[in-house]
C-alpha cells in the first residue's frame, strides 16, 4: 500500500523529506496518524521517527519554513515538537525500550524502525509510513496492523503479557481504543488483560482516568465498561462500580442488575448529550444502591436513601479518581441526590409547592436533571417506557407553568439582608439569616408571591412575631402605606 497521493496533500510531510536527505538519515511517519489515516479519522498530530537524532531533524525541519515555527527540545527524552498553527508534529528517533518491573519509566537505547515499531502498544499503531526516496509513501507494517484494522481488532503486536507489562497503562488504552473505533480485542490479548490487570496499580489515577474519560466520551460507553468488568480492570479503580453487579433473589423475588442497569442509562444519556459531566452523573446515580439494599418481605427489595448516600460518597470517588473537585463534582452530586425528584412529581395530586422546591433545588440543572431521569427508564416493557416518558412530559410542562409564574429556578431573594437591617436598624446577626430564611420558605411554600412588596409585608409580620420593632416602630408598616 502507498500513500504517496495523501503526503502530497500536505507540503509538511515534503519538507520532513527534504530535511532527512540533507541530513543523511531515515524518516517516517508513526502511530496514530497512520492508523488514523488508514481509518479516514482527521487528525492534527503527527509523530515522526528517524533513524537518527529527532531534535536534529526537528531543527532542520523548522528552518525550511519562511514563518517562525515554535520548537521545544526535550533532551533528556530525545523528543522535539513544532508547532505548525493548530498542527503538532513530535520528532523522535527510532529507539527500543526496555521496563523494569516497578516503574514504567524505560531504559531506553537507539534502535532500528523495527526496533521501535515492535515496542508500541497494538498492531494498529506500529505502522510507519517511509518518507524516504526510495519508497517515498509506502506502508511499513511488520505486524499486519493493516489486517487487524479490516478485522476490527485489537492486538499486541508482541507476546501481550510483554506489552502489557512494558506499560500497564496500554490496558487501559486497548479498552479505551477498542471503545472509540468499536473494534474487538484479541481473545490472546483479552487473556492478558486479565492476567495482568492487577499491574494497574502502578499506574497514576490520572492516567487512569484520562483514559476512562475517553471511554466516557464515545457514543455508546457501556462497551468499554463491559470489556474493564469482564477483564477485571475495573476492579482495580472503581470497585464501587463493579459493586453494582449482581442480583439477588429471596421468596422468589429479585432486584435488578444494577451494573447492566447503570450501563444502558449511561449509553440513554450519551444519545442525548456529549456533556461528560451529565455522563458521569448516569455513571453515578445508582451507586449507593448496594450499600442500601435491604429485603422487605412486604415490599421485596428496597434502596431506600440511596440518592442521598450516593450524593455522600460522590466526592470521595471523584478525589480517588482525580476528577476534578470543583463546581463538576458538585454537579454530578447534586444529580445524584435530586435523580429521584422528579419520578415523585408525576402523580397528579402533586402540589405547586413540590415543583417550586425541585426548581429551586435544581436550579439551572433542571434540563439536566430531566435527561437523567428520562434515561433513567430502562424497562424492556415499550408501553410502560411510553407511559413514563409522557408522565415526564407532563411534569416539566407543569414546571414551566410554576416557573413562569414564580421563577424560583434562579432564586434570589426579594429582600436583601441589608433591608432588613436598615427596617429595623438591626446589625448584622442571626436573626437577619432566619427572617429571610422564613421569607424564602414561604415562597416555596406558595403562601407568598415572589416579589419584594409580599416578601416585605410577611418581612413585618415576622418581625412583629418577634417582638423587632422597626426604626419608625410602626411594624404594621407594609409596601401599600
Ligand atoms: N504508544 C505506545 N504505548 C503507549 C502510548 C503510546 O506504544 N502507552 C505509541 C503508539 O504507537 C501510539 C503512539 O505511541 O500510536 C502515540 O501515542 P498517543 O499520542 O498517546 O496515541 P495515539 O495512538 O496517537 O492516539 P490518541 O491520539 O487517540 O491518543
Amino acid at each position: 500500500m502507498n500513500f504517496k497521493t495523501k503526503l502530497d496533500e500536505l507540503e509538511l510531510f515534503g519538507k520532513v523529506a527534504k530535511a532527512s536527505a540533507v541530513l543523511g538519515i531515515k524518516a517516517y511517519v508513526v502511530g496514530g496518524y497512520v492508523r488514523d489515516l488508514i481509518l479516514n479519522r482527521p487528525s492534527k498530530d503527527i509523530d515522526f521517527t528517524c533513524v537518527g537524532s529527532g531534535i536534529s531533524l526537528a531543527q532542520e525541519v523548522a528552518k525550511s519554513f519562511d514563518q517562525h515555527v515554535p520548537l521545544s527540545v526535550f533532551k533528556n527524552f530525545g523528543t522535539a515538537m513544532l508547532k505548525l498553527d493548530d498542527w503538532e508534529l513530535e520528532f523522535v528517533g527510532a529507539r527500543k525500550e526496555s521496563y523494569r518491573l516497578e516503574s514504567r519509566k524505560p531504559i531506553v537505547e537507539d534502535g532500528t524502525l523495527q526496533e521501535d515499531l515492535e515496542r508500541r502498544d497494538f498492531t494498529i499503531n506500529a505502522m510507519a509510513i517511509s518518507l524516504n526516496p526510495e519508497d517515498y509513501g509506502d506502508l511499513i507494517d511488520p505486524f499486519d496492523g493493516l489486517g487487524d484494522i479490516k478485522m476490527k481488532i485489537i492486538k499486541t503486536p508482541l507476546e501481550p503479557g510483554i506489552t502489557f507489562s512494558d506499560d500497564p497503562l496500554r490496558m487501559m488504552r486497548a479498552v479505551r481504543f477498542a471503545s472509540q473505533l468499536n473494534f474487538d480485542i484479541d481473545a490472546d490479548t483479552f487473556f492478558a488483560l486479565s492476567e495482568n490487570a492487577a499491574r494497574l496499580q502502578i499506574i497514576s489515577a490520572e492516567r487512569i482516568i484520562e483514559e476512562v474519560n475517553k471511554i466516557v466520551s464515545v457514543p455508546k460507553p457501556s462497551y468499554g465498561f463491559k470489556l474493564l468488568f469482564a477483564s477485571k480492570l475495573l476492579h482495580e479503580f472503581f470497585p464501587e462500580m463493579v459493586e453494582l453487579q449482581g442480583v439477588d433473589s429471596v421468596d422468589d423475588k429479585s432486584h435488578k442488575d444494577n451494573f447492566y442497569h447503570t450501563l444502558q442509562v449511561l449509553d440513554n444519556v450519551c444519545q442525548m448529550t456529549d456533556n461528560l459531566w451529565l455522563r458521569w452523573a448516569a455513571i453515578m446515580h445508582d451507586i449507593a444502591k448496594p450499600a442500601t439494599k435491604r429485603f422487605n418481605s412486604k415490599v421485596g427489595w428496597t434502596f431506600h436513601g440511596h440518592e442521598d448516600r450516593g450524593a455522600r460518597m460522590t466526592p470521595n470517588i471523584f478525589r480517588r479518581l482525580k476528577l476534578p473537585m470543583d463546581d463538576r463534582m458538585k454537579y454530578v452530586q447534586k444529580l445524584v441526590r435530586l435523580h429521584l425528584r422528579p419520578i415523585a412529581l408525576v402523580k397528579d395530586e402533586v402540589t405547586d409547592s413540590a415543583m417550586r422546591r425541585l426548581l429551586f433545588d435544581a436550579g439551572d440543572d433542571i434540563e439536566d436533571l430531566m435527561m437523567l431521569c428520562r434515561a433513567d427508564i430502562t424497562s424492556k416493557n415499550n408501553k410502560k417506557v411510553r407511559l413514563y416518558l409522557e408522565n415526564f412530559d407532563k411534569v416539566e410542562e407543569k414546571m414551566k407553568e410554576v416557573e413562569e409564574k414564580d421563577q424560583v429556578r434562579n432564586f434570589q431573594p426579594p429582600l436583601s439582608g441589608e433591608e432588613i437591617m436598615e427596617t429595623f436598624g438591626l446589625s448584622p446577626s442571626k436573626i437577619i439569616g432566619e427572617i429571610k430564611e422564613e421569607i424564602k420558605e414561604a415562597i416555596l411554600e406558595g403562601k407568598i408571591q415572589n416579589n419584594p412588596e409580599a416578601a416585605r409585608k410577611l418581612m413585618f409580620d415576622i418581625a412583629r412575631s418577634k417582638g423587632i420593632a422597626s426604626k419608625n416602630h410602626n411594624t404594621n408598616q407594609n409596601t401599600s402605606n
